[in-house]
């Protein structure tokens, strides 16, 4: 029985082997045509820097808008955490990206990530946080589309400069020089050092003799900026003249601590200046508890950087012709801002 038994039995394993080498194969296969198929399939991978960001918001609406019929963009948000970026960035590459687009959490991180890049061959592009010069260095396949941040603060005091001159009632004390406050971004953030210095040195240019009686970080976010006006409200009174923010979000946090403590109502009134334009601020602008913004052009910004990272991704070197704005120094696009005050609204 032992043997008779046996012929079955090893014909029976035999089989089973057969079959198991087959879906082995069929699995194999299909791997195969996954993997295939994903390289195949073309993307380019966005990261940027946090997801609630308003005006980082509006840039990632427009790489996606731009990207419709063409390559398709997969978006991650790193919610401030270089950590997490730098993992997007490998899960990008081994996922077959055709270009990255990267808004970095820290822009002096740079370097890591575009080194990692280089090895892989993925051409990056840099969008509104901008890389050292000497990251941007590293290699060929790397650009930056963002705004010069010295204009904005030079709109901004521009916006100042004609209130001031026009409304002699601003200089509350009458002491013939402007008390104010800024309120910035994030610290190290070009737009943050480069916006606040240009506005104090386009004042004082414009025979302003300025006084400043504070300033401090409120990270770019509302509800902070809120929290540093009533603090700097508390210590400095009505002797503050003027309002300063890096930001439209925290200009409008500024102005919600100013509603509360009873301003823009019943003839009192503070000049506050924000950066952007995004539709909050355009809205404050237009019932005018905000004086001016200057327009950072997310649409600008998202379209260049989305186009440069398609030709890239097509293997072409972009140019001025295919991706519709020209190239400083053959790796940069720089994107106008606007000055905005009521009346050019766009
Ligand atoms: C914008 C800010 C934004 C920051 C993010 C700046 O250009 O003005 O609103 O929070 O970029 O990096
Ligand atoms: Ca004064």
């Amino acid at each position: 029985m032992g043997e008779a038994g046996e012929a079955p039995a090893s014909s029976a394993i035999s089989t089973m082997r057969r079959l198991f080498l087959l879906a082995l194969s069929i699995i194999s296969i299909s791997v195969a045509s996954f993997a295939s198929g994903s390289k195949e399939e073309p993307f380019i991978g966005v990261s940027i820097f946090r997801s609630d960001d308003a005006f980082t918001e509006e840039e990632r609406q427009w790489i996606e808008k731009e990207s419709q019929g063409k390559i398709p963009v997969r978006v991650k948000a790193a919610e401030n955490k270089q950590s997490l970026q730098n993992d997007h960035i490998t899960e990008f590459i081994e996922a077959g990206a055709d270009a990255i687009i990267v808004n970095p959490v820290d822009r002096t991180a740079s370097g890591a990530i575009i080194e990692k890049c280089r090895q892989a061959d993925v051409p990056l592009v840099f969008i509104n946080r901008e890389p050292l010069a000497d990251d941007m260095a590293l290699w060929d396949k790397v650009y930056y589309v963002g705004a010069r941040a010295e204009a904005a603060g030079r709109f901004e005091a521009r916006i100042f400069i004609n209130y001031w001159f026009d409304h002699p009632e601003a200089d509350r004390n009458g002491d013939g020089k402007l008390q104010f406050v800024i309120i910035k971004g994030e610290p190290g953030h070009q737009d943050t050092e480069l916006r606040s210095e240009y506005l104090m040195r386009t004042l004082a240019e414009a025979g302003i003799v300025i006084d400043r009686l504070d300033e401090d970080t409120a990270l770019w976010e509302r509800g902070r900026a809120e929290d540093l006006m009533s603090a700097f409200l508390a210590t400095h009174g009505d002797s503050i003249e003027a309002v300063f923010a890096n930001n439209d979000q925290m200009a409008l946090g500024a102005i919600d601590a100013l509603i509360n403590a009873g301003y823009f109502e019943g003839g009192k009134y503070m000049p506050v200046i924000g950066c952007d334009a995004i539709p909050d601020g355009l809205e404050a602008l237009q019932n005018g508890t905000l004086l001016g913004t200057v327009l950072n052009d997310a649409e600008g910004q998202g379209k260049a950087a989305y186009r440069i990272a398609y030709e890239l991704a097509c293997g072409r070197i972009p140019e001025e012709a295919s991706i519709g704005y020209p190239l400083t120094d053959e790796r940069y696009v720089w994107i106008p801002y606007t000055m905005m005050i009521q009346g050019n609204l766009i």
